[in-house]
């Protein structure tokens, strides 16, 4: 009876059919034990009566406490989101392990709780985190680079760096670095995106390629040095990072094994400290920041003297928004083809002009006065003007709350279904949205009207 009752998923639907067959079961058994070998005992009758409303009573709290069986349409929806180990929303992923790297980054290294396979990615795409965080009125989402290209394929790894306010400025310090740092635990479970993002390395390409990162930027730079390591030994990769110092050098030791673990001499390390302590003697190359004149002066030639007097390379970029801008500018300057550049930014300021993986914006477009803008799941039909800003603050101010973390078009949480019409975007997006998609947080309508699947 138990395992017909869990087939019934509503509890009330369970619980009334529950106490209905207890019921009768109890009348039937009640009539045959009593009532009919004393067919005029009012007291057997009577006994009868109180023990089949017992029954009901105790048939209903039962269906109430069976648990209903997922149903073939949820099995089937389970399926989908998870076809070949590639899943399409978010799915919930345990930290199995939590390590500090340095002073300011921590690792959490992440395994699907449903036991499942972790779907492939490409050395430099990131992972999309949601947290409930208490004191926030929704989930907050944020993408980090996979810092980890691991043999076993059976972890992905974030490291996060534990944002401060910025100096100066009376504002509360990052709400989910913080969080993943204070209250993120081994056991926690953290729902989770798949991999994404147009910023990776190609392992299979045969150009040297040059990472150069400071800060957190390390992050998908391991990433990509182990993807070579292990498939394509014969890349030469040079792995030039800037820090402070010691103290804030994320997984150097990690990087420094990579030749060894995976007996790959082909990996050239350089690491610049700006602030040197006298403790980190011997474990840096160079001191000052890592700049267009390192690269003149040390990595070209290098790279030259390795392949028969040719600097061709890819130049893979990520760091803090000035880094990179003085970076592009000197490769730039040293006559690097800007289709040899690749870079990410993770937010906290702009960099200048565009990464190559980018879709063009509608140049020389008309500006429009109004747009009726339709939000087909949210059921609404609004009018957007100018002073509305972008769709996603639009879809805002009108309580529709569209998913969105870094609001600057590289994540691609806000890209969305456009269903009708046209529109514009208001830079450039360095995240590459999907044939038939908009990022609607740096876009607004291009005609008057538009339709969103939102
Ligand atoms: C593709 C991609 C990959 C990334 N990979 C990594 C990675 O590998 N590792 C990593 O650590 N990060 C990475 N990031 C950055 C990460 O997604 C988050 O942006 C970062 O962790 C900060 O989020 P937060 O919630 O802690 O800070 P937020 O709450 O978003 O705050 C950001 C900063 O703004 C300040 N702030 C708060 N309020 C104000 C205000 N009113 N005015 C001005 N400033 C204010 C905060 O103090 C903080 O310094 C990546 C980002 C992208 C887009
Ligand atoms: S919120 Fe990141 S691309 Fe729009």
């Amino acid at each position: 009876m138990l395992s017909s009752l869990g087939k019934i998923n509503n509890p009330l639907l369970r619980s009334i059919t529950a106490a209905s067959t207890s019921f009768s079961m109890i009348i039937l058994i009640a009539a045959v034990a009593l009532g009919l070998p004393h067919p005029q005992d009012k007291s057997a009758n009577k006994i009868g009566i109180y023990a089949s409303l017992l029954a009901f009573v105790a048939g209903a709290g039962v269906g109430l406490i069976v648990k209903g069986n997922p149903t073939v349409k949820d099995k089937q929806a389970k399926k989908d989101n998870l076809k070949n180990d590639v899943w399409k929303d978010w799915r919930d992923f345990k930290i199995v392990k939590k390590e500090a790297e340095s002073k300011e980054i921590t690792s959490f290294y992440f395994q699907p709780v449903d036991g499942g396979k972790i779907t492939d990615f490409k050395p430099g795409q990131f992972l999309t985190i949601k947290l409930d965080i208490p004191e926030q009125d929704r989930p907050i989402i944020r993408t980090y680079s996979l810092s980890d290209y691991p043999d076993s394929q059976d972890y992905y790894r974030l490291s996060i760096k534990r944002e401060g306010s910025p100096k100066g400025l009376d504002v509360p310090p990052g709400i989910a670095s913080n969080f993943m740092h204070d209250h993120i635990q081994e056991g926690s479970i953290i729902p989770c995106k798949p991999p994404n993002g147009k910023f990776y390395l190609e392992i299979n390409n045969s150009i040297p390629a040059v990472l150069i990162s400071n800060g957190v930027g390390i992050t998908p730079m391991i990433t990509m040095a182990k993807a070579v390591a292990q498939n394509n030994p014969q890349r030469h990769i040079w792995f030039i990072h800037g820090a402070r110092n010691g103290e804030y050098h994320a997984c150097r030791e990690e990087v420094n094994q990579i030749s060894n673990l995976y007996s790959y001499p082909n990996l050239h390390i350089h690491y610049r400290y700006s602030r040197p302590r006298p403790e980190d003697e011997g474990k840096y190359n160079s001191q000052g920041y890592a700049d267009k004149q390192l690269l003149a002066d040390t990595i070209i030639p290098q790279i030259k003297s390795t392949h028969n007097g040719t600097s061709s390379a890819e130049y893979f970029l990520c760091g803090s928004p000035p880094f990179m801008d003085s970076i592009r500018e000197g490769l730039n300057e040293l006559g690097v083809p800007e289709d040899r550049v690749f870079f990410e930014s993770f937010g906290g300021g702009k960099t200048k002009g565009k990464s190559k993986a980018t879709s063009s914006t509608q140049e020389n477009s008309a500006h429009i006065e109004s747009a009726e803008v339709v939000f087909t799941q949210s059921d609404k039909t609004l009018t957007w003007t100018p002073e509305d800003g972008t769709l996603l603050e639009f879809a805002e101010a009108n309580n529709i709350n569209p998913e969105s973390s870094c609001r600057q078009g590289v994540c691609l949480t806000c890209m969305c279904q456009l269903e009708e019409g046209e529109v514009e975007y208001l830079e450039e997006p360095s995240g590459e949205p999907d044939e038939g998609t908009v990022l609607i947080c740096i876009s607004k309508p291009k005609t008057n009207k538009i339709v969103l699947d939102l």
